[in-house]
């Protein structure tokens, strides 16, 4: 399978598959549970229907967008995942220096595997955000935090909706954790696999360059579950959080709000943006789409603050459902994470090439030349 074969996100997701030592793939693929909300993330946007209008002159289509005060040239940017040098040796790198070539927005995780402040040269000084985990320890919080602020990043967003870690079976079937600490059939999937093996062997040595000064993931296995759950404040509540607006004094953005009186909340503390977010399914399963949630979310708060959105975006008419319910961009996560996995900085680029140009044979076929002229009138819901 070649990467011109790859014309949407399950072409891509094959690729990756065919790549991947089974236990890698699971990470990325897999979700909490039955994975119930994982599937529901897609589904919802196919039970809203797009109405369009003809004829309205379509030559010239602007898919740029402004939120939280930065000017996006498309109206999708790539959310912050963690770990993205285990998928593919170029990471990070590859995903900022594509961003910055489409001029959106690239998050850099707290557990990225590329410093933040590389990150964001590879950006190009494109628009860039932080996502933060709130951790025990206050003082690796502050420190986190004045580096970030130090770097000049725009925008800071605490990821709130993993309190404690998800329950993800098919991490525990596998045994995956950093280092790799794998079950006897997890060790059997990277023999399937040697290419990668041998690719990641050879490649500079994998770190987690925001915690590793702080946290030493060396000693012994951390499960994205076990780092959660041990590392992360379980006590964290609004009084903090508004303590790290005030601390970080500039654009903050909390990313897995889902309910009408937390979006409330994050407009009294002063917070620019909020991204409903169920993080891909990998947390609650069983919790609403942030879809299904978003004209609620827009018609409460929507004059306040820029509500954002991700989870199973895989189409540009998706992207486009969304923008007319009211979001002002729309995270994708593992839309450009199966393309890295299969084919590292290309991979990725293609796929951005590819929404770009759904989006923008979308708009026309929508009757619309920006975004703005998407509204609710443009949708029924089954
Ligand atoms: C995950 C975290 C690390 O979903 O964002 O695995």
């Amino acid at each position: 399978m070649r990467l011109d074969d790859c014309h949407n996100f399950h072409d891509f997701r094959r690729m990756a598959q065919r790549r991947l030592p089974g236990p890698i793939f699971d990470y990325i693929d897999g979700a909490a549970e039955d994975e119930t909300t994982y599937r529901r993330n897609t589904a919802a946007f196919e039970r809203c229907d797009l109405v369009p209008n003809v004829l309205r002159g379509v030559e010239n289509v602007d898919l740029s967008v402004t939120v939280m005060g930065q000017k996006l040239a498309l109206p999708v940017y790539c959310s912050p995942t963690a770990l993205q040098r285990l998928f593919h040796h170029q990471g990070e790198r590859a995903v900022a220096a594509v961003a910055g070539k489409y001029g959106t927005l690239f998050g850099v995780s707290s557990l990225g595997t590329t410093s933040l402040e590389e990150a964001r040269r590879l950006c190009g000084g494109g628009p860039q955000c932080y996502q933060f985990y709130f951790h025990k320890d206050r003082g690796l919080n502050r420190a986190m935090l004045e580096r970030a602020q130090a770097a000049g990043v725009e925008v800071m967003m605490l990821t709130v909706d993993s309190i404690t870690g998800g329950n993800r079976e098919r991490d525990k079937r596998t045994g995956f954790s950093i280092p790799f600490r794998l079950n006897l059939g997890g060790l059997l999937q990277f023999a399937l696999k040697p290419s990668w093996g041998i690719d990641y062997l050879i490649r500079e040595s994998f770190r987690l360059p925001q915690l590793d000064e702080h946290v030493d993931m060396s000693g012994g296995a951390m499960s994205i579950g076990r780092y959660f759950t041990e590392m992360l404040d379980p006590a964290m509540d609004w009084e903090d959080v508004a303590e790290m607006v005030r601390l970080w004094n500039g654009r903050f953005c909390l990313k897995g709000v889902m309910s009408v009186d937390d979006a409330r909340r994050a407009v009294d503390i002063g917070c620019s943006g909020i991204v409903l977010s169920n993080h891909g399914g990998r947390q609650l399963d069983g919790s609403r789409s942030a879809f299904d949630q978003l004209a609620e979310v827009v018609d409460a708060v929507g004059d306040r603050i820029d509500v954002m959105i991700d989870g199973g975006v895989q189409r540009g008419t998706h992207v486009l459902k969304a923008l007319s319910l009211g979001a002002k961009a729309v995270g994708l996560g593992r839309y450009y994470l199966f393309p890295l996995a299969a084919a590292g900085q290309a991979g990725v680029e293609r796929a951005l090439e590819l929404m770009r140009i759904e989006l923008e044979r979308d708009m026309r076929l929508m009757g619309c030349t920006s975004i703005d002229q998407l509204s609710r009138g443009n949708l029924r819901f089954r």
